[in-house]
């Protein structure tokens, strides 16, 4: 007999989603889809605020990737006031901006990805958590733990929190580096360095264990999207880069251009829009962002370690772009790497605690746009304020919502290559889960939008007849 299975929520992902399956009579999968069920409107309660606030008030939009708000909230601003901020500013930024890489990254690899990876698809399930992890090898835990804290403790002392920072302000920074947390955080990134060659050791060990399986999950081809600084990976500031599914470059665009080159298509069953590349159309314009999507467009990293990581990554497709999914675990902890060596180039910069972070900020009306690199994709932030400063329109794109349609296509591959004639047990709906998880979506920042609600409200009789559909497009 047909019927659904449902996933619900799914777990060790930031939020909260759904999976539906749909088996035929056979228990074959005929279809099945990843929503996000949450609807929060954050980009519409945001109009009519002062365009200032906008850096404290959208890191409340998550707290697994404020940073990344705060930051694109920030750069945001500037254009829209017109100011040229200083260089020590634009350092602590990005400094704040490696912290954040560094925690998430951890985070999500280690907690929230590793469990499946490290004991293998058949483990059992109360083994397949960080506890696990922690009683399995309690070593690797507690520099999982470490590592993950150096990260948060960094943040705190850029930010000013270590969760919602306050530190970026139009025109810069409200506060200086002080010298002190200077030789602290030089001390600590060592100290990360070395947990990420752990990180990178186990990553090695997956990609390894699971050589034969690699192909086979969700590997697919799309079109890659991501910031890049003369071709080099770049993470806060850059050219918006698009390649196809060769490699070759379809095109460079300024990022404030956005509009004119990514178009976001509705389906009626999701209340999320998905963006895809405006002049290949919908679907063929459907890119990835993110670890696997930045190291796809790169040709390089500027710094030497996750440099030469990156030579190794280009060779799992003889030097086309890497289309399985399961790679994004890889990518990410390349990732950590420049982000740890990059850090560290900061710090190592005396200009990194000159006190002069900030510029004053005259200008009130405009229009600005924002982006940057979060550890989840590119994020973009979009103002329009008027005489008095007050924002008459706001439009956000967050990281995770670039890579909905290719996390839906991921979903519907492994839940159709698993799940055969009714076999329908927990290890084989985990890998369905373990899907989404390459991807390290943030429900929570996927939820704020407000765009095309699609709502229909069925109206049924006692004798469970519809009687009537009332249907509204948003
Ligand atoms: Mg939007
Ligand atoms: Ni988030």
């Amino acid at each position: 007999m047909a019927r659904t299975i449902t996933i619900d929520p799914v777990t060790k992902v930031e939020g909260h989603g759904k999976v539906t399956i749909q088996l035929d009579d056979n228990g074959n999968v005929t279809e099945s889809h990843f929503y996000i069920q949450e609807f929060r409107g954050f980009e519409k309660f945001c109009e009519g605020r002062m365009a200032w606030e906008m850096p404290v008030i959208t890191t409340r939009i998550c707290g697994i990737c404020p940073v990344s708000h705060h930051l694109a909230s920030a750069k945001a601003c500037d254009d829209l006031f017109g100011v040229d901020i200083p260089p020590t500013a634009k350092m602590l930024r990005e400094l704040m901006h490696m912290c954040q890489m560094i925690h998430s990254h951890a985070l999500h690899f280690f907690y929230l990805a590793a469990p499946d990876l490290l004991f293998g698809l058949d483990a059992p399930p109360e083994q397949r958590n960080v506890i696990g992890v922690l009683n399995a090898n309690p070593d690797l835990g507690k520099k999982a733990i470490r590592l993950r804290q150096i990260g948060q403790s960094s943040i705190e002392k850029v930010g000013g929190r270590s969760i919602h920072p306050v530190s970026a302000i139009p025109g810069g920074m409200s506060k200086a580096l002080s010298h002190e947390s200077r030789f602290i955080m030089i001390k600590e990134m060592a100290e990360a360095l070395e947990l990420a060659k752990l990180a990178l050791g186990a990553v090695k060990g997956v990609n390894e264990k699971y050589r034969d399986l690699i192909p086979t999950f969700a590997s697919f081809k799309t079109k890659y999207m991501g910031l890049v600084n003369d071709g080099a990976l770049e993470l806060y500031d850059g050219t918006l880069r698009l390649i196809d599914e060769n490699g070759g470059i379809i095109e460079d665009f300024d990022p404030k251009d956005y509009l004119n080159h990514i178009a976001e298509h509705t389906e009626d069953w999701t209340y999320l829009k998905f963006p895809y590349h405006k002049k290949s159309g919908w679907p063929n314009g459907v890119y990835r962002v993110a670890p696997l999507g930045r190291l796809n467009i790169a040709e390089r990293i500027s710094t030497p370690l996750a440099n030469a990581e990156l030579k190794e990554f280009k060779q799992l497709n003889g030097g086309k772009p890497v289309e399985d999914s399961l790679y994004y675990h890889y990518a990410r902890i390349i990732e950590l790497l420049y982000a740890i060596e990059w850090a560290q180039e900061l710090l190592q910069n005396d200009d990194i605690v000159c006190k002069d972070v900030r510029v004053p900020v005259a200008r009130q009306a405009g229009e600005g746009v924002g982006v940057i690199e979060a550890p989840r994709g590119t994020l973009i932030h979009h103002y329009k304020a008027d005489d008095l400063g007050k924002l008459e329109k706001v439009n956000i794109i967050v990281s995770t919502a670039h890579n909905y349609s290719s996390m839906d296509r991921a979903v519907n591959e492994v839940a159709k290559m698993v799940l055969k004639n009714n076999r329908v047990e927990e290890s084989l709906l985990n890998q369905v889960e373990m899907a989404i998880r390459c991807y390290d979506p943030c429900l929570s920042c996927a939820t704020h939008q407000m765009g095309k609600m699609p709502l229909e409200v069925q109206i049924v009789t006692s004798g469970g007849e519809i009687a009537k559909t009332v249907r509204r497009d948003g």
